[in-house]
């Protein structure tokens, strides 16, 4: 039977994401509710390591359901990385009697808390935050919501001026090594096309579509493009399609960290809510190194491990839709 946690931690590692200051919240308030000491670690694992360490009220989290960004603020941590890091974040942790963490961040902060869990036996439980929606073991990760609403609605702004002018337009969102806000918000958009990092881009096939789309008289164009798609985001692409359509009227617009901010969707808020109030449920049960997610509307725990490794596959039935419904 594992140790009772008394004390937990709190903390935002890696890229922020709307949604996360709920999710705070949502583990603040349930952890008080059973009895708990509360605190928030400031900057991730930076804080961690240099003892920025809060002690947090119920009142800590008033008014923040409805911001973005995250009051605890984020960061990545280099000296995490290396065990003497780790040893100093325990050390402090011990310090203030710590014995269970909640960590809300990307896949990188669950390899961190993973080793650092195994290391010194702290309970840590993690919640996918990230607007990047690239984590296996959940149908949704805190702030692709938001995020993806966020970039709908500039490119139906882009579109009505695109519109006006018959311009065509690669736009580019984020996602590193994630298509899902550019599949989606291009699906959402009536996109002609979407590059994405989990698919060759075939450039031929790009110029061939929007060449054949002009000669139906097809003139605005909205190709869809993730940061990280294999030929180098919009600008390479912008590059390529200048040359090879020089009549074509081409702009690029890279919509960049709008996507990070702004006031959580309710969905975000809702999920940042349950996810929350499991993790610290979690703690209390026992469970180890588990990241809590929502499966077919259930929570669903993934061993951090696992929660790291694995990608999420995007079907092929999505580009076949892309494709036949912007034709
Ligand atoms: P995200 O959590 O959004 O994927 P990062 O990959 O930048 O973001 O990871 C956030 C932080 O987690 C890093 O700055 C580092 O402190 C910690 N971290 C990531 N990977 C590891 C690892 N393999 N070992 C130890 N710590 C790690
Ligand atoms: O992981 C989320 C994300 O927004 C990625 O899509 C993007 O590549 C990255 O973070 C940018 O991070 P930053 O500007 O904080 O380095």
């Amino acid at each position: 039977m594992a140790n009772k946690v008394t004390k937990i931690g709190i903390l935002t590692s890696g890229g922020d994401a709307p949604g996360m200051n709920a999710a705070i919240r949502a583990a603040v308030r349930t952890g008080i509710y059973h009895g708990l000491e509360v605190f928030g670690i400031m900057r991730g694992y930076s804080g961690m390591l240099d003892d920025d360490i809060i002690p947090m009220h119920s009142r800590s989290v008033a008014n923040i359901i409805q911001r973005g960004g995250t009051i605890l603020k984020t960061a990545r941590c280099k000296e995490f990385y290396e065990p003497e890091g780790r040893k100093i974040a325990y050390a402090n942790l011990k310090k203030h009697g710590i014995d269970g963490l909640v960590i809300i961040g990307g896949d990188g902060s669950f390899r961190g808390a993973d080793k650092f869990s195994r290391e010194y036996d702290i309970p840590c439980i993690g919640l996918p935050g990230t607007i990047d929606k690239d984590i296996a073991g959940t149908d949704f990760t805190i702030g692709f919501d938001t995020a993806v609403n966020t970039a709908v609605e500039a490119i139906d702004k882009i579109r009505d001026t695109a519109d006006a002018h018959d311009r065509l337009f690669i736009i580019e969102v984020m996602g590193r090594d994630a298509g899902y806000i550019a599949l989606h918000s291009g699906i959402a958009t009536g996109a002609e096309n979407i590059l994405i990092p989990e698919r060759k881009t075939d450039i031929d096939e790009l110029i061939g579509s929007l060449l054949e789309k002009e000669k139906r008289k097809k003139l605005v164009n909205l190709v869809v493009v993730a940061e990280g798609d294999g030929f180098g985001g919009a600008d390479e692409v912008a590059k390529v399609v200048k040359e090879r359509i020089p009549q074509a009227d081409t702009r690029v617009c890279i919509l960049g960290h709008i996507q990070r901010g702004g006031s959580p969707s309710c969905l975000d808020r809702l999920i940042a809510s349950r996810m929350g109030y499991h993790a610290v449920e979690c703690l209390i049960e026992g469970k180890h190194n588990m990241m809590v997610g929502i499966v077919n509307n259930k929570m669903h725990y993934t061993p951090l491990e696992k929660a790291v490794k694995a990608k999420q596959k995007i079907s092929d039935d999505w580009i076949k839709i892309v494709k036949i419904l912007a034709s």
